[in-house]
C-alpha cells in the first residue's frame, strides 16, 4: 500500500468544514425524499445549496460522472444517477451520497432515508448498515487499531444477519483527493493490514447487502446494482484518528 498521508491541524479543520457543508446538504436533500418526487430534483437541490454555500460537488464530472451526488434506490448498491425518469414511490429505500468540495477539501457523507413506509426487512437492512458503519468507527478508534479491524467487525455484524458485505466498492483516504490512500475494506479480507495513525484521515462507508454480496454494473457504466436484485443499504461517514480515538468530520453544525 502507498504512504498514507498524515494530516495537519489545519488540514483535518478544512475537511471538517467541507464535511460540515456536505452533512448539512445531506439533511435538507433528504427532507426532500417522498413518493412522487424525481431523484434529478434532489440532485438539483444538491448542486444548488452546495454552490450557495461556497462549494463544489465533488462528484460533477469526476471521471465523467454526470451529476452532483449520487443517489441510489432499492436494489442499487452505490453511483445511481439522478434523473428526471427516476421517481421515488412509496417503500423505496434512498441513500444519499454527497461530497463537497470547500477551499480544496474534501467532506463525503451518505445516508439512507424513506420514500413513505418501508418494509420491515428493509428496516431492518437499513440498520444493520448502519449499525456495521458506527462499529467500523468504532473499531478504528481503539489503541492500536488496523485497518482490518474495519472489515473484520463490520463482517461478524452482516454474518450474523445472513447479509453480504460488498467487496467491489470500498472506503478511501480523503483531503485534497477524492479518493487517496488507503483501501478501507468493509470485509474480512484475512490480511493484517497497516495501523491507522494519528492524523488520517478516511472514510468508513460499508454497503451491504440483503442477498449476496456480488455486483454488476449497468449499461450506463456507473449505477452499480446487487447481482441477485437483493435491497442494498449504505452509509458513510468521514473520519479523522485522534490520539484518543475517531473524531466524525462529516457532521452538521
Ligand atoms: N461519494 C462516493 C464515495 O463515497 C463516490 C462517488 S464518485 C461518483 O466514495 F463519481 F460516482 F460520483
Ligand atoms: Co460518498
Ligand atoms: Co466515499
Amino acid at each position: 500500500m502507498a504512504r498514507i498521508k498524515v494530516k495537519t491541524a489545519k488540514e483535518i479543520e478544512l475537511i471538517r468544514d467541507a464535511g460540515a457543508l456536505a452533512a448539512e446538504t445531506l439533511i435538507r436533500a433528504g427532507e426532500m425524499v417522498k413518493p412522487g418526487v424525481c431523484t434529478l430534483e434532489i440532485d438539483e437541490f444538491i448542486g444548488e445549496y452546495t454552490k450557495k454555500h461556497g462549494g463544489i460537488s465533488a462528484c460533477m464530472g469526476y471521471h465523467g460522472y454526470p451529476r452532483y451526488a449520487c443517489i441510489s434506490i432499492n436494489e442499487v448498491i452505490c453511483h445511481g444517477i439522478p434523473s428526471e425518469k427516476t421517481i421515488l414511490k412509496d417503500g423505496d429505500i434512498v441513500n444519499i451520497d454527497i461530497t463537497s468540495i470547500l477551499n480544496g477539501y474534501h467532506g463525503d457523507t451518505s445516508a439512507m432515508f424513506y420514500a413513505g413506509k418501508p418494509s420491515r426487512e428493509a428496516r431492518e437492512l437499513v440498520d444493520c448498515a448502519r449499525e456495521c458503519m458506527e462499529a467500523g468507527i468504532e473499531a478504528a478508534g481503539k489503541t492500536g487499531a488496523r485497518y482490518s479491524d474495519i472489515g473484520n467487525v463490520i463482517q461478524d455484524i452482516a454474518d450474523e444477519h445472513d447479509y453480504g458485505v460488498v467487496e467491489d466498492y470500498c472506503g478511501h483516504g480523503i483531503g485534497r483527493g477524492f479518493h487517496e490512500e488507503p483501501t478501507v475494506y468493509h470485509f474480512a479480507t484475512g490480511a493484517r493490514l497497516p495501523l491507522i495513525e494519528v492524523g488520517h484521515v478516511f472514510t468508513v462507508e460499508p454497503m451491504i447487502n440483503a442477498g449476496r454480496p456480488a455486483t454488476k454494473t449497468l449499461a450506463d457504466g456507473w449505477t452499480a446494482v446487487t447481482r441477485d436484485g437483493s435491497l442494498s443499504a449504505q452509509w458513510e461517514h468521514t473520519v479523522v484518528r485522534t490520539k484518543d480515538g475517531i473524531e466524525i468530520l462529516t457532521l452538521p453544525r
